[in-house]
């Protein structure tokens, strides 16, 4: 049956009004569909701001808990974890380490917010001194044996007190290895955010300043996606869902809006997506220029994103776009 067109049909009729426009909206967005992404710096002073990314500090462990505690009190219900460790290696040693930056935090955040959900990243490159995400074999990463050091990274951030691992490595293999030694460890309550499609991107680029992670040498072409491909994202999702992934993402969000799309409709599954530093940085720079409305254009990037199929957002405006929402 076709649409009633002009003058029957008038869609502005219904965005007259605000309370009209609310009641018809198809996508909501609440605080809690935010992940807040935070680096805890065992090295640094209490609080170190991130040049690129404008409002995000380096926090040591103590600042975490204030920091988490106050986007908590905002609505925010989740965050994840990168660490920043005491010193770096060719192994990527402290990733695994009980008394890590990482496992305190968790023990930490534990004690003093329970009913938040905790999620921590896992990937070598923050703390291998050559900046990839993985061991080195000569020049390329060497996916196999990188699989057992993840795996017991994942492990040690379960026992920790983790909600959800979450690898961001991009190794082949690496959900089903991780499930097998959280089930072994008997941490079978552990839940795989699997980065299941992540491009090869150039908007990580603020996250490598705040992390320290950036590869000594050449790229991470080797392991991350090309942006050119589609069907393999869905190939990757697929592997990683059969691997035992409970929720997968994607990601940089805005740029690959039509991944996520697929990946939702395809699956069906909790499906979150990433807005990465750069799409971060590229709305707080222009905003602190004056030449758009940081606010305003933070909350549209990232309904979109949820309108595309995600449902949870990883975002560095967590905490701008509570305020902004409980304002509205
Ligand atoms: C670690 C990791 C990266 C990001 C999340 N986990 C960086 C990278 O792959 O180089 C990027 C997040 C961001 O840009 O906000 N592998």
């Amino acid at each position: 049956m076709p649409d009633a067109s002009f003058p029957t049909s008038r869609p502005r009729r219904l965005r007259r009004t605000a309370a009209l426009r609310e009641l018809v909206r198809e996508t909501r967005l609440e605080a809690s569909d935010l992940v807040y992404p935070m680096f805890i710096d065992d090295r640094g002073p209490r609080r170190q701001p991130i040049p690129s990314m404008p409002g995000i500090d380096r926090l040591s462990v103590e600042a975490a808990i204030e920091e988490a505690g106050a986007a908590f009190e905002e609505g925010i219900r989740a965050v994840l974890l990168f660490g920043l460790p005491a010193s770096k290696d060719a192994r990527g040693s402290r990733a695994d380490r009980p008394d890590g930056v990482i496992q305190r935090s968790l023990r930490a955040l534990r004690g003093a917010l329970p009913d938040l959900v905790l999620i921590t990243d896992v990937c070598l490159c923050e703390y291998t001194d050559h900046g990839h995400c993985g061991i080195l074999d000569g020049d390329r990463v060497a996916n196999d044996p990188t699989l057992e050091r993840l795996a017991a990274q994942a492990v040690s951030h379960g026992a920790a007190g983790a909600d959800i691992v979450a690898p961001s490595d991009m190794m082949d293999g690496r959900v089903g290895a991780i499930r097998a030694s959280l089930d072994e460890a008997h941490l079978e309550d552990v839940a795989i955010l699997s980065y299941a499609v992540k491009y090869a991107s150039a908007f990580y680029g603020p996250f490598r300043d705040a992390a320290d992670s950036a590869p000594a040498f050449g790229d991470r072409r080797g392991y991350q996606m090309d942006v050119r491909n589609a069907d393999e994202a869905i190939r990757e999702v697929r592997f990683d869902i059969a691997e035992g992934a409970d929720l997968v993402m994607v990601k940089p969000a805005l740029p690959n809006l039509d991944i996520l799309r697929r990946v939702k409709d395809e699956f069906r599954m909790p499906t979150a997506a990433y807005q990465v530093s750069g799409e971060y940085a590229m709305i707080e720079a222009a905003g602190a220029n004056g030449w758009l409305d940081a606010d305003a254009a933070s909350l549209e990037a990232v309904r979109a994103i949820r309108r595309a199929g995600a449902d949870l957002i990883v975002t560095y405006a967590a905490r701008r776009l509570a305020r902004v929402l409980c304002l509205r």
